[in-house]
């Protein structure tokens, strides 16, 4: 009653309360029950080529096909084929949501939920939802997301940090091999055919991808966002996407249960907030010893990773994580009111700190491409 009289009095001096300013991330704010997440359902796919370029099929999609398990188990030289069978995705590209807009151009007319669904919905890419979720918990790396709003929907894009670029461009070469070796072990876990068996023989092109684009809701905030998938498993007990996609990680060989302990705590909330999103039931973890080979797997079925964190003072908890990203996304929504493509409000966390906005138009932030801009709104 109070608060709607304060309202009411903010509207008679014609003032109405102008939306916060920044968002604390502290875990302890957002430790209330479960927001409600809806089952993310697949409205379809893309796939990106050898040549990075963009097809409106699951050309792109491999085949879960994991070594038999009769005999002595995996023996995996991830370091195989390193540089000289490595074509590196150019990452000086900046490719903002262009793939995922190029998919929804052309699905746009024919989204269930009807004509209005898309205007009161947030599009983005799941790594971009995964970042927020764990900000609560990350105490190392920043991030920074460009909003904008077009035709009521709210469009966000992250922005590399200069901190992140930095990193990246002095990227040391132990850690580039590392980036190889995730991607070395798919190509040892996954069939280009149903039924058929891995061929490692080949090339690791990180320019090949299988995104699948997905409808969900948190709380009340609609979602449109895309994924990259590893894998499907033509074994999988439900034949129904996401149901059947499996996630596949790489991790260090753990022998000291500090070095597990760790693992859960941080490992594995990220493992965690990338596969609830998308609705990936099983992670499969391939852990690599000294020598970079993988000799043992373990799969984490996603609903019970949390399990090894459930009592554990310093762990992590998903009801934070999707509690935060709700409010996040509640504090966009209320932020960006102007509805123009060229205006981007960019949303900046560092750890430590609360989120903080600056408004920007045009280059360099603005990400809502013209070809994109033009063909919505003829
Ligand atoms: P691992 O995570 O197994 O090391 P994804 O697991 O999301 O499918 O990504 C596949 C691989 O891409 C990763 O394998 C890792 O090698 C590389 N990769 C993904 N995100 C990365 C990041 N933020 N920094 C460095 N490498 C990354
Ligand atoms: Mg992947
Ligand atoms: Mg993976």
């Amino acid at each position: 009653k109070r608060r709607a009289e304060r309202v009411d009095g903010a509207e008679r001096r014609n003032k109405l309360p102008s939306p916060a300013s920044s968002l604390p991330t502290d875990p302890a704010l957002y430790s209330g029950p479960f927001p409600f997440y809806r089952r993310p359902s697949e409205l379809g796919c893309f796939s990106l080529d050898a040549q990075r370029q963009y097809h409106g099929d699951a050309q792109a999609l491999r085949y879960y096909s994991p070594p038999p398990t009769n005999d002595q188990g995996p023996n995996f030289d991830l370091r195989d084929g390193y540089p000289d069978r490595y074509q590196p995705r150019d990452e000086e590209v900046q490719e903002r949501l262009d793939h995922l807009l190029r998919w929804l151009l052309d699905h746009r007319g024919k989204l269930e939920g009807g004509p209005g669904w898309l205007a009161g919905a947030i599009v983005t890419w799941r790594g971009h939802l995964t970042k927020l979720l764990t900000t609560p918990y990350e105490q190392q790396e920043g991030w920074q997301l460009a909003a904008s709003r077009f035709q009521g929907t709210l469009y966000l894009s992250e922005v590399e940090t200069p901190a992140a670029r930095a990193q990246r461009l002095a990227r040391p070469p132990l850690l580039r091999e590392l980036m190889y070796m995730g991607y070395k072990f798919e190509q040892y876990m996954c069939a280009d055919k149903p039924g058929s068996s891995p061929d490692p023989s080949g090339e690791v092109n990180t320019n090949v991808a299988f995104c699948s684009v997905l409808r969900s809701r948190l709380g009340s905030h609609r979602l449109l966002f895309s994924g990259e998938v590893d894998c499907t498993d033509p074994r999988a007990a439900s034949t129904q996407p996401p149901a059947c996609y499996v996630e596949l990680k790489t991790s260090k060989e753990m022998h000291r249960p500090g070095h597990w302990r760790s693992f859960y705590r941080h490992k594995l909330l990220k493992w965690w907030a990338q596969s609830f999103l998308l609705g990936v039931p099983n992670v499969v973890a391939g852990f690599r010893n000294p020598e970079g080979f993988v000799c043992s797997l373990k799969t984490f079925p996603t609903m019970e990773m949390f399990e090894y964190v459930r009592n554990d003072r310093d762990g992590w908890n998903p009801s934070v994580c999707m509690n935060f990203c709700a409010a996040f996304l509640s504090f966009a929504q209320n932020t960006v009111v102007q509805d123009d493509p060229r205006l981007v409000h960019l949303f900046s966390w560092e750890p430590g700190s609360p989120v903080t906005v600056s408004k920007h138009r045009d280059a360099p932030y603005a990400f809502l491409p013209m070809w994109y801009v033009e063909a919505v709104t003829r």
